[in-house]
């Protein structure tokens, strides 16, 4: 019923150039994906390159960051209807590495997330918690107050654009995947919220995705998982081959 989202997060990295043969080469490979929306989330400068690099293909477009106000005096920001002009149709928001080094807050994703909405993007909000959180019991009230704080105000109608991102800060970029069942069990625990807060239709047709050290061989395991919908990649998203190998895990 939830159509599997894979989505690949490049962080800080590639040239124009280089994002665009990264693109040119990963087409062909995921032409045969089975039924499942697939997208990338290049650095600003290489989106309207990639963008017309990717005309005509399955692929779509992310940004990894947005402001919340159209125009204006906000020297270095970007506005979601420029990242649509751009030629995106998706945003990152309140990824954990923006929390952790450019302060970024449970209130600053509430705006982008309402303004990238009314751009018409489609945003895939982030959530999850850090190694002494977990450590400390805490891992389920961080995700509830990150997710009630992120989507507070919004309507159930919102989240048909909505994706949300249970990255766990822990095994970003560690190699430390969640087990599936670490995994199912926060993405079971933000069904059961979404359904209090915004009914169950919302909650069961909310893409809940995976993010953190996602690879070919433990992509499988956690996308049999009932309430993972889809993965949001890291290091495994920057080569063709190892991204194809995910976005085509059920063929
Ligand atoms: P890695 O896949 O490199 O762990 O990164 C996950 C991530 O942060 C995706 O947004």
């Amino acid at each position: 019923m939830r159509k599997p989202f894979i989505a690949g997060n490049w962080k800080l990295f590639k040239t124009i150039a280089e994002s665009v043969a990264l693109v040119t080469e990963l087409a062909p490979l995921v032409a045969t994906a089975n039924g499942v929306e697939i997208v990338v989330a290049p650095v600003f400068t290489s989106l309207s390159c990639v963008a017309d690099a990717i005309a005509g293909t399955e692929i779509k477009l992310a940004a990894q960051d947005c402001y919340w106000e159209e125009e204006g005096a906000f020297t270095g920001e970007v506005a979601p209807r420029l990242l649509k002009d751009a030629g995106c149709s998706h945003v990152i928001i309140g990824h954990s590495e923006r929390r952790q080094y450019f302060g970024e807050t449970d209130g600053t994703v509430n705006k982008k997330t309402a303004a990238a909405l009314a751009a018409g993007l489609v945003a895939i909000v982030c959530v999850g918690e850090t190694l002494a959180e977990r450590e400390g019991e805490r891992t389920f009230a961080v995700i509830e107050s990150q997710l009630l704080g992120g989507l507070a105000g919004f309507a159930e109608a919102d989240f048909s654009r909505i994706v949300v991102a249970y990255e766990p800060v822990w095994a970003i970029g560690t190699g430390k995947t969640a087990s599936d069942a670490q995994a199912q069990e926060v993405h079971l625990f933000i069904r059961e919220l979404v359904t209090r807060q915004f009914g169950q239709a919302t909650a069961d047709g909310l893409r809940i995705l995976y993010g953190g050290s996602v690879k070919p061989d433990n992509v499988k395991g956690l996308m049999a998982q009932p309430d993972i919908d889809g993965a949001l990649v890291g290091g495994a998203s920057l080569k063709a081959e190892s991204f194809a190998a995910i976005a085509t895990f059920n063929v």
